[in-house]
This record gives C-alpha cells, structure tokens and sequence, in this order.
C-alpha cells in the first residue's frame, strides 16, 4: 500500500466514524480539480496529471536522465534570452499560421512524439491527435504509443507525422514507415539520440525498468507491469547500428519527407543536409538521454547557421511559454515541439486539456509576438532577442 492509498483508507475510516459523520468538513477533495479554463499557464496541468496517475506514469512522464542536469539547463537556458522589442507597427491583426512540407497549420507548435499516451489517460493517443487536430497543427506518433498506427490515423481529426525508432530489423523497419504512412502519417522523424537505454534514475527508485525498454510496448499493447530493476550495464537500443547511410535507404521507400530527430551539433547537421534529410529536429529528448547533453535554445544559433536554410529546422526540449517559442523562431526555427505538456492537459481533461495546452501556448505566441511587434511569423527575425553571453 503506498501514502496515498494509506491516506485514503484513514480519510474513509474517519469520515465514517459516527463522531465526524455529521459535519461535512472530512470530504475528499483530491477529485475536485479546477475547471480547466481556470488554468492560466501550461505548468498547471502538470500536477493535476500527477495527482489522477500512478507514480511510476507520473515518473515515467516527468524524468529526465541521471541528476535531471540537462532537464534543468533546457528551461534555465531560456533565461539568457531577452526580446529587442519593436513599437508603432500597428499589431492589431495577428496571423499565426504556417506550412510545413505543403501542409498548413494554425501555429507553429506541433505536438512532439511521446510513448505510451495511455499513461497519462486511457484514451491514450487517440484523444492527443484529436486535441491536435481540434488545434489544427500536427501531432507526431511515437513507435511505442498505446495505441496502433491505424487505430490513431483513424481517430486523428489534423495531420500526423511518425517518430521512428529504428529495427529490431530493416525489414520490420520498413514494415513499420509504410504502415505509418498508409495510416496517414505525412512525414517521418527518424530519432537518432538513443543509441543505449539511459538511466531514469526516478524508476530505477520506484524498482521499475526504465525508459522505453519497457514501459510501453509497441503496436497498442498497454504499459508493462513494473519489473525488477534492470541490471547495470548498457541496454541497447533499437537504434545501436544507426550510421548515415540509414537516411539513403528509407528514402527510397517512405515517400513522405523523412526528418532526422535528435541533432545537437553545427556538424551533425551539415551531415543530415549532405545526406537527404528534409528537415531536422533540434532535441535533446527533452533531457532523457545524455547527461550534460547542452540545451537545444543554446546550440540552435550554429545549427540554423550550418544549414542555411535549405532545409526546415524545427525543435524541441524545454518549451512551455509563447516566450520561449517566440525565442527559437527569432533564431531561425521553423516550429517548435513541445512533448511533456500536451501529456499533462491529456492526463489532467484527456482531449480538452491536448487542446487547452496547445491554445494557451498559441494565445502566449500571439501575446509575445504583438508585444514585440510581429503581427506574423515572416515579420519575426534574428534582430528580434539578444542572446547573453555567459
Ligand atoms: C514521456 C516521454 C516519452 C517520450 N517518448 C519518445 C519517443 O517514443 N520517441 C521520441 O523520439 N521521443 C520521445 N520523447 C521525446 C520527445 O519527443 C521530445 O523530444 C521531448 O519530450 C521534448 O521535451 P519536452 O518534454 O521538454 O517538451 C519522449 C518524451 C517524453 C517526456
């Protein structure tokens, strides 16, 4: 029995007892939540998702890698980070729209690839791509979400990409894109940061295995149940063999434009350019793979720098005000994903707190970006933020 449920045996134990039964000040308050549109920013969804989850979802969900170093530096890095605001432009007409790949969105944030939606809610990934979708802007499905590719494409109401973790096998692999793609899935993400399965020191407390080893299992099957803890040594993953030549191959058969996940460095994403991706993803998945991994807002400025603009670079980690975004697209992102909170609205109000997430962070952009004299993404540019130096 854990504290909550001791808790909740006493709370029960006393409010029957005749003495108390009487006076109404014993009810258990833990199931009245704000009513969703009380909720003034993304962060408060977070502990209503903790409070109806158990831990080890909530842990799962939350964790970063080792002591949580690179999830702390991607929401610190944020602060080096100011707006050279321009007056007198008149922004009383504001247009948050975007196209990525020929497909029109209502903003430039985009739902980031999570495993196991059904963590957070039972709806799992359908009610996401509904939220997604009631939102107008894309959501990427991970390999391993709750649900199947086809189950997802049939709910989704808005465009899907498809996150992918490479093998067990090429020809599963391939296997796996087709399917996503005559799902409805319109592009690819290949994710290349998780060559070993990372410590999650959090669920190795809660004697659980870590990290997507094992918590959801691919193809709609629900979370495994928490197991002895994994042995210390590496683990490898799915992608371990990943080189380059990878990208040559899948964009033979995957027809859609295939982007590469998980680039931190100026030269990794030459590499990406040189060898056919169609865009990249800036990300340090959200600080749960290499420690000291740096912030993706910090090395943003020299990869937008060595790609040039032949291709969209898009990204993650971190993201949870219309400032930070506004941030990375005045250095040159093309859109930004965010990953923990569009799973905190699902676990808090399933599809209504998807789509709450996403139009509060839309109405912040909206607010930031008339502020600081942008009525529309093309009016946004480097000259807008000054970056400290540290
Ligand atoms: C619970 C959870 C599960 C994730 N699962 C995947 C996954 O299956 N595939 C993947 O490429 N990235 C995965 N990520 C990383 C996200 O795609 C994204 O990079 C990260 O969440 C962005 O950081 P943020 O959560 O701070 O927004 C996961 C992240 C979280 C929090």
């Amino acid at each position: 029995m854990n504290r909550r449920d001791a808790l909740r045996n006493t709370m029960m134990w006393m409010a029957g007892s005749p003495l108390l039964r009487a006076q109404e000040v014993l009810g258990d308050t833990r199931d009245r939540f704000p009513a969703i549109d009380d909720l003034v920013n993304v962060f408060e969804f977070e502990p209503i998702l903790k409070s109806k989850v158990p831990k080890n979802n909530y842990d799962f969900i939350a964790g970063g890698v080792d002591a949580e170093w690179t999830l702390r530096r991607n929401r610190e890095s944020f602060d080096r980070i100011t707006f050279r605001p321009r007056f007198m432009r008149d922004v009383s007409k504001m247009d948050l729209s975007t196209e990525l790949f020929g497909q029109k969105i209502s903003m430039p944030i985009l739902v980031a690839p999570t495993a196991g939606h059904q963590l957070a809610h039972e709806q799992g990934e359908l009610a996401t791509a509904r939220g997604a979708g009631q939102m107008k802007t894309i959501m990427a499905v991970s390999t391993n979400s709750s649900y199947s590719i086809d189950k997802i494409g049939a709910a989704a109401t808005g465009p899907l990409w498809f996150q992918l973790y490479v093998g067990p096998d090429w020809d599963g692999t391939r296997d796996r894109v087709e399917r996503a793609v005559g799902a409805g899935c319109k592009a690819v993400c290949i994710t290349v940061d998780s060559a070993y399965g990372s410590h999650r020191e959090r669920l190795l407390r809660n004697r659980s295995s870590a990290g997507p080893v094992a918590v959801p299992s691919p193809g709609g099957r629900r979370a495994a149940a928490p197991r002895e803890p994994l042995p210390y040594k590496l683990q490898s993953q799915f992608t371990v063999h990943l080189t380059w030549s990878f990208l040559d191959e899948i964009n033979k058969y995957a027809k859609v434009p295939v982007l590469v996940k998980g680039i931190l460095t100026a030269e990794d994403a030459k590499l990406a350019v040189e060898r056919g991706a169609a865009g990249i993803i800036v990300s340090n998945h959200g600080g749960r793979y290499l420690e000291y991994a740096p912030s993706t807002i910090e090395v943003l400025p020299e990869i937008v720098e060595a790609v040039g603009g032949k291709i969209p670079v898009l990204i993650d980690s971190g993201f949870r005000r219309g400032t930070d975004i506004l941030k990375a697209l005045a250095i040159g992102a093309k859109a930004v994903l965010v990953g923990r909170p569009p799973l905190w609205g699902l676990g808090a109000y399933g599809q209504a707190g998807v789509a709450k997430v996403l139009e509060l962070l839309q109405h912040e952009l909206a607010l930031t970006m008339g502020l600081a004299g942008a009525t529309n993404l093309a009016a946004i540019d480097r000259k807008l933020v000054k970056i400290d130096a540290r």
